[in-house]
């Protein structure tokens, strides 16, 4: 495959719709914010994945906001999930903070289900999470994002920050990976 050809066979979330959806979920997480009288939040944000979501959809935020990364250690080149997820480094402090995590997608939910018992256990003094992609087929253990913005079928998806061995991360829509490249 010569590498200007599309690594992915169809686009499902186009660059225009993501940053429509982006609005929308920054409209929804302001508003639940000023309801709860939250004056600011932090922003937990999963690396790498979610870097991308996170600096559109934070910056759409009219509150301050605080910033965390923290990385989950991950598929390991594999399009399924191994089961086993830990934090990778130190755990930030939330002690008291009204906390919002975000993440790229939400598959099998053990990251976010290991994320948010680490985050409960160091005191944040509310919790809810945002993801871009929503993959229900994928579930292995409940899990319920506040903030969904799209419902993605059983199919591995690529770009706006989500990759295949650490690829695809640049692409400005979400598409199906080819068969090819798995
Ligand atoms: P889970 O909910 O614990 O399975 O994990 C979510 C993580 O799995 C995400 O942060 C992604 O890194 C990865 N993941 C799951 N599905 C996909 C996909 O279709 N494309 C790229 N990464 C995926």
């Amino acid at each position: 495959m010569s590498p200007d050809a599309s690594p992915v066979t169809s686009v499902l979330f186009s660059a225009e719709r993501i940053a429509a959806r982006i609005g929308e979920l920054a409209a929804a997480i302001a508003s639940d914010a000023r309801r709860g009288g939250h004056r600011d939040i932090t922003a937990v944000v999963v690396a790498d994945g979610a870097l991308i979501f996170a600096a559109d959809l934070l910056r759409a935020l009219p509150m301050p906001v605080r910033f965390r990364s923290v990385k989950m250690s991950s598929y390991g080149g594999l399009t399924h999930s191994s089961g086993r997820v830990e934090l990778v480094g130190p755990a930030p402090d939330v002690r008291g903070q009204h906390v919002l995590i975000l993440e790229d997608i939400l598959d099998t939910g053990l990251t976010l289900t290991a994320l948010h018992r680490l985050l409960t256990d160091g005191g944040a003094a509310s919790l809810r999470t945002a993801v871009l992609l929503d993959k229900p087929s994928g579930r292995l253990t409940p899990y319920a994002a506040e903030y969904v913005g799209f419902h993605c079928p059983d199919a591995f998806v690529v770009g706006y920050g989500l990759d295949h061995n650490g690829l695809y991360r640049n692409l400005p829509m979400i598409g199906e990976l080819r068969h090819e490249l798995r």
